[in-house]
């Protein structure tokens, strides 16, 4: 008889996992909301609410099919055209989730013959999406475009004649980090290097721009905006839902509804999802004073973080990563915090390079609970002092 190895290999991989401090658990959620990306607090928005309640065409429950077969309805149909029309985008498709959509995209549009130029803290949907369409993944570090400059101009070295097709992938705002790309200087690039840009608007959406229309209306001028060959966005955060969307030519679309593999080989997105997307799109857009609300929370913790001698990352945003020494230290916090009923979470690696508490700020929150959360830091800085973490 032949005897597999696999449960003692995974036993072993999950020891492992434990000694380095990295085990993970799936747990329920208490307290103060300072980690989810329910940043304008759609998910639990009682106008959303009263207008689900008034739903009455309720069935299906599921879409029973791909959207290629059964699972198209009128209202993702309808979703696609007022999102494409709100982002100033000439065609939108719909998917499953962001995951799915920037890892469809990229692997539609890369192949082996490829250079895919990708900030190193990109998002794991984006580097799975590179390395299953066998493209050649190229790291530039961190917002660093000059270094990016420096590979594309490798690239021209390498293959001159340009039988390499190149693809440069960037999120708006990265989630980690809270920080943001130059997008003139990557514009400048596209022009002088002609490379496919795909912008990951994910995090910034609903926050930024005006009506929430993300970082790059922010940034960037319509031309611009326009040059720009594909944007991915998510419903799961600042819409409080489930789905993923991506902006491109009608060209664009209508190649990935032929090409794209999780589009094409699994179920579409729940009908009423679509509905309440269409809802919280012009919602979102009338949130102007809580978008400002949000700012000033941010700005404010930021100033009384650093004033209290707390490390945090070069942030521009609502997302305020601490950083502290190791993963230990990360975890104690946590918890710690967590049973002061305000919900932190510990952010390590593999997700990240070096340990931290991601702070998330929604329009939810008050001034309360902010100083709440700097006074149980303090605290627990206090009561941590004669402890030396490993
Ligand atoms: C930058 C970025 N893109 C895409 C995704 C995936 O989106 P979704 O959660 O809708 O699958 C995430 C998720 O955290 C993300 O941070």
């Amino acid at each position: 008889m032949i005897v597999s190895h696999h449960w003692e290999e995974i036993q072993k991989k999950l020891e492992s996992i434990k000694e380095k401090q990295l085990f993970r658990e799936t747990k329920i959620y208490h307290g103060i909301d300072f980690c989810s990306n329910d940043y304008m607090g759609l998910a639990t928005n009682s106008c959303m609410l009263e207008y689900y309640r008034s739903l009455t065409d309720l069935y299906p429950f599921g879409s029973t099919a791909s959207r290629l077969v059964r699972g198209n309805y009128d209202s993702m149909d309808f979703f696609e055209t007022e999102f494409a029309n709100f982002v100033d985008g000439e065609a939108a498709l719909l998917v499953s989730n962001g995951f799915v959509a920037n890892f469809g995209l990229i692997d539609s549009i890369a192949a082996p013959n490829c250079y895919v130029f990708t900030d190193r803290l990109n998002h794991a949907s984006i580097l799975d999406g590179i390395r299953i369409s066998g493209a050649k993944k190229k790291y530039y570090n961190h917002l660093d475009l000059q270094h990016l400059q420096t590979l594309l101009e490798k690239a021209n070295d390498e293959d001159p004649n340009q039988k390499h097709k190149r693809i440069v992938v960037t999120e708006s705002l990265f989630s980690m980090d809270g920080d943001s790309p130059d997008f003139h200087k990557l514009l400048e690039l596209k022009k002088h290097y002609g490379f496919v840009l795909i912008v990951d608007e994910a995090h910034a959406l609903g926050v930024y721009g005006k009506e929430g229309k993300g970082i790059l209306f922010r940034d960037l001028p319509p031309e611009g905006i326009q040059s720009i060959d594909y944007r991915v966005y998510t419903l799961g955060k600042s819409f409080g839902l489930e789905g993923g969307i991506i902006v491109t030519k009608q060209l664009g679309r209508d190649h990935l509804v032929n090409v794209m593999r999780p589009f094409i080989f699994s179920t579409a997105p729940l009908p009423i999802i679509s509905k309440l997307a269409i809802f919280a799109l012009n919602l979102l857009r009338s949130m102007e004073s809580e978008r400002f609300q949000l700012f000033e929370l941010t700005r404010e913790l930021k100033q009384s973080l650093l004033t209290n001698g707390f490390m945090i990352t070069n942030t521009e945003s609502h997302i305020i990563p601490l950083l502290l020494s190791s993963e230990t230290e990360t975890l104690t916090y946590a918890k710690r915090l967590q049973e002061m009923g305000l919900d932190v979470r510990a952010i390590r690696p593999p997700t990240v390079p070096t340990p931290r508490l991601r702070i998330s700020l929604n329009a939810k929150l008050t001034r309360e609970d902010t100083n709440s959360l700097v006074s149980a830091l303090v605290q627990i800085r206090k009561d941590c002092e004669t402890v030396s973490f490993p």
